[in-house]
């Protein structure tokens, strides 16, 4: 049930950016900023109305010990935040390398300004960890963590590493591209492994959230089939939470302060008649800024009837100036404002006002009520906030909104007019239909807009996400078998006079590889087996999805009782033949399944059928990752309708699905061992894959249940990989040194 008593607790807001950005003059003298950006707008407002702390960086270096501490009184006595100091080498390295010269282009889909530098990441990782640290020191245990945007990836892992049990939320502000486009980094295991740390990761749209998902599956094979991401044994949850703005500010101030609605009877009275177009933004290069003066010039070039009538003001906030190409940007921005007014522009009218700094709230206020169309045409944006805030401005009154359809905001804004910001002559010819369209079509379309951003205010977005967060899974049922717990289940099997070891093969005796029939178990494997299987306490059973005879190929000789086709068929060596766990199986149901199967091999290169007696295979690991499981999810859903009813279980597996009896698991099979076997004292249990999610329930709950691997279980402990398991078996078969003799 989710609690929305949980959303009133403490909360940490983790971000690079604080809500103010602190300078010093040369005098030494401090100077206070209003942020700029989503990121900061957003969050000022959720920060305002709880109990919060804001932990981020306050915008410099501070040279002095005096100054920081200066610093850090003022901003925890006036804003409730805590600064996370960074040297100036940090900053260059950190903030304008890794941030914004490797993160920021590559997820605006800026490949040609992506730059990557070990040093830079190095820095990027070494400030998470001052972070984390700056956290652990605020962090009392019982509130909510919430970290935001790109400059911080591996910040939750890090925080999971030393509060395990936190609850530790992500939001990222911007896009998150393409899977080819992530995967371009050298560190992105690092980074999305750093990010998976949290127990929900937000996003501001279905598109960015797949582009994730897809980038999760292609780097780190994790797949988030049942609704979550399993990693680590814990389970993360992923949803779309577009954020909104407040949009009462914008209204209190339109309608009731004094400075704004003087300003906007400036505005009034300078404009005249003539109709405002106002742009808006950061100045940065992702935001489309050339692209869309071209296109004014563009329009007032094939439209000459509107010049004289229409003025653009575009405001454009300073942002990351020590970056070459925000330089770069500035002098082409100069200099086509320069060249429009100086082609265009007469002595009574300038048809560009260029604004190149942070505007005061009323003034800002003043310009979105007043402007007839606002522009709002970035490359690529994670949502837009200017988008909503206009859009809230603009009650009662006939704005016309012309959005890219590359920013987030448009999945939430249908009714705006949308441009491709790349087809500037598209964007000119947008401008010029929305200026000729009647009032009441205008109105019609903002006031539908203005309703939307109303009911969904940044106070719900905050809510939501809480909500979420503080109702996402947290328990951990698969604890690392630590080496505490080793040593117990040592002394539990040692103690023990009767013993049963259910062992999976694939990808827990053995690595998984991409030829199966290249699986063999290795000499110190079947030498480790063998010792087990010759201690009279142990009853040592191999339970498998392969067929019979290659477990008796592989294994035959090791002595163990061998299991095959999940419980299908069961050996034992005492007994002599391979024997039917179910007698009555039938499997004249292959030639209707057949076929379909065939036909998704053909389909799909590097996929493969496996036939056993009593089951079919579709294997798809040699397969292309995305496509292979794009037919696995289509497949699996065309035989579940197709076999309901009938016994027959469709069943999938890790890079595998799988057509067999319902009635034949893992669990069924381990349960008639461990009957037979009765009375036994100890049992392990170790697999890696679902299907011997049913061999750990068939177990006693008291008892020793291993998974393999990462994803989320019911076993008890976990252990990474093969390796580990064999050197567990190792110990407990006490032949180490013959075994190693083995080996080599
Ligand atoms: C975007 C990012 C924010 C960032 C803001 C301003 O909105 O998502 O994380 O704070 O830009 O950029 P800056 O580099 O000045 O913090």
């Amino acid at each position: 049930m989710p609690s929305r008593a949980h959303t009133t607790s403490r909360l940490l807001i983790v971000s690079n950016r604080l809500p103010v950005t602190i300078k010093t003059g040369s005098d030494g003298e401090i100077a206070i900023e209003r942020s700029s950006g989503g990121l900061a707008t957003a969050l000022a407002r959720v920060h305002l109305g709880r109990d919060s702390l804001w932990i981020g960086w306050p915008g410099e270096h501070f040279r002095t010990a005096a100054l920081r501490r200066r610093v850090e009184r003022l901003l925890r006595e006036e804003y409730r935040c805590v600064p996370v100091f960074l040297s100036a080498r940090d900053i260059h390295r950190y903030y304008h390398g890794f941030s914004n010269r490797a993160l920021w282009p590559l997820f605006h889909s800026f490949q040609t300004y992506f730059s990557f530098s070990e040093e830079e990441w190095e820095s990027y990782a070494h400030v998470n960890r001052l972070f984390c640290n700056a956290v652990l020191e605020e962090a009392r245990g019982d509130e909510l963590i919430w970290v935001h945007d790109y400059h911080l990836f591996l910040l939750p892992q890090m925080l999971r590493q030393h509060l395990p049990e936190a609850r530790i939320g992500f939001f990222l502000h911007t896009p998150f591209p393409s899977s080819e486009t992530f995967r371009v980094l050298p560190c992105r295991e690092a980074l999305l492994r750093g990010l998976l740390g949290a127990d929900l990761i937000g996003f501001q749209t279905f598109g960015y959230m797949q582009n994730f998902l897809w980038a999760v599956y292609r780097v780190l094979g994790i797949d988030a089939e049942t609704g979550y991401l399993s990693v680590g044994g814990r389970q993360v949850a992923f949803e779309v939470h577009p954020i909104g703005i407040d949009p009462k500010q914008f209204l209190n101030a339109i309608h009731h302060d004094p400075a704004t609605k003087a300003e906007i009877k400036r505005l009034d009275k300078s404009l005249g008649h003539r109709k405002l177009l106002l742009g808006m933004d950061r100045l940065d290069y992702s935001k489309g800024i050339p692209a869309r003066l071209r296109a004014y010039r563009r329009f007032l070039g094939t439209h000459p009837e509107w010049r004289e009538r229409v003025m653009l003001i575009q405001v454009a906030v300073p942002s990351r100036e020590k970056l070459v190409a925000y330089q770069e940007l500035k002098r082409e921005v100069d200099e086509l404002v320069g060249e429009i007014n100086g082609v265009y522009g007469t002595t009574t009218w300038t048809p560009v006002q260029y604004v190149h700094r942070n505007l005061p709230f009323h003034e800002i206020c003043a310009l979105l009520r007043r402007a007839d169309v606002a522009l709002v045409t970035p490359f690529r944006d994670g949502m837009n906030l200017v988008a909503k805030e206009y859009v809230a401005c603009q009650e009662n009154r006939p704005g016309a909104l012309i959005l890219s359809e590359f920013a987030g905001a448009s999945s939430e804004m249908g009714e705006a007019f949308f441009v491709n910001p790349y087809d500037e002559a598209g964007m000119a010819e947008r401008l010029h239909e929305v200026l000729s369209l009647p009032e009441d079509v205008l109105a019609e379309r903002m006031q539908a807009l203005h309703k939307r951003i109303c009911a969904h205010t940044v106070d719900d977005w905050c809510e939501n996400f809480l909500t979420s967060l503080a109702s996402a899974p947290s328990a951990r049922a698969t604890r690392p078998l630590t080496a505490v717990e080793r040593r117990k289940l040592v002394a539990a099997y040692r103690r023990a006079t009767r013993r049963a070891l259910l062992l999976d093969y694939d990808g827990t005796l053995t690595p998984l590889v991409k030829l199966r029939q290249r699986a063999t178990p290795s000499p110190r494997l079947l030498a480790i087996l063998a010792a087990l299987q010759r201690d009279r306490r142990n009853v040592v059973a191999i339970i498998s999805g392969r067929d019979r005879h290659t477990m008796e190929r592989w294994l035959g000789g090791t002595g163990c009782i061998l299991i095959a086709e999940h419980g299908a068929w069961l050996r034992d060596p005492a007994e002599g033949e391979w024997r039917k766990l179910h007698p009555e199986l039938r499997d004249d149901w292959k030639a209707s399944v057949r076929p379909i199967l065939e036909r998704v091999v053909a389909q799909t290169p590097g996929s493969s059928l496996e036939e056993k007696d009593f089951s079919l295979v579709w294997h798809y690991r040699t397969a292309d990752p995305e496509f292979g499981l794009w037919q696995a999810r289509e497949l699996y859903s065309q035989l579940q309708g197709m076999l309901a009813g009938t016994g027959l279980q469709v069943q999938s597996g890790n890079k595998v699905i799988e057509v067999k009896w319902a009635e034949v698991h893992k669990g069924a099979a381990a349960a008639h061992l461990l009957e037979r076997v009765q009375p036994v004292d100890f049992v392990l249990a170790m697999g890696d894959d679902r299907t011997d999610e049913d061999l750990f329930a068939a177990v006693p709950p008291e008892q020793w249940t291993i998974k393999v691997g990462e994803a989320f279980s019911a076993a008890r402990f976990s252990l990474p990989s093969p390796a580990e398991v064999l050197d567990l078996l190792q110990e407990l078969s006490g032949e180490e040194e013959k075994a190693c003799a083995q080996d080599a």
